[in-house]
């Protein structure tokens, strides 16, 4: 066998054998909260996969300021509904991983940024979403 394919399968094997380990045992750091703070950053994670959902079709259609909107809704909305003291209960890591996403939905909110830029910074806030649900669970 090719050194190349050998490495490829002993990797798949290692990520196959660590995703049933992970299945097996949730060895994921929990953040636990109330039921009130609960709702709030669920319903948050909710509307953010919407948001990207209509990223992307606003994005194939070419509709940039409706994009701009569109994100500004998202963060009118978790302001709002934001109870008091969910800061303080969430770990640093949690809030230094929450905030990375920052500059992500920045740029596609930017009507003047390519829609290249755009898609890239797409990815990697998804990038970010995934990161942030390998480290935590919510209790
Ligand atoms: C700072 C960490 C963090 C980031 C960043 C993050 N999430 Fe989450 N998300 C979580 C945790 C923790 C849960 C609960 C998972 C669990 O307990 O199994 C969750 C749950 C969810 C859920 C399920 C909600 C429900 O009703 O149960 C969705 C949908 C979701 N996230 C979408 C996203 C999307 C989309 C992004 C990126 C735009 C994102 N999340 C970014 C931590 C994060």
């Amino acid at each position: 066998m090719a050194k190349g394919s050998l490495s490829a399968l002993l990797v798949t094997l290692c990520l196959t054998w660590s995703a049933a380990n992970a299945l097996a045992a949730d060895e994921r750091m929990a953040v636990t909260l109330n039921e009130k703070q609960k709702a709030f950053v669920l319903g948050h994670m909710r509307d953010m996969l919407e948001a990207l959902t209509d990223t992307q079709q606003l994005l194939l259609e070419g509709k940039r300021e409706e994009l701009r909107q569109r994100v500004a809704n998202l963060q009118t909305r978790e302001q709002a509904n934001r109870p008091n003291g969910v800061g303080q209960q969430i770990p640093p890591a949690f809030r230094a991983m929450a905030q990375s996403m920052r500059p992500h939905w920045q740029a596609i909110q930017n009507p003047d940024a390519s829609e290249e830029e755009v898609r890239q910074h797409v990815v990697d806030l998804m990038r970010v979403c995934n990161a942030c649900h390998r480290t935590f669970s919510i209790q």
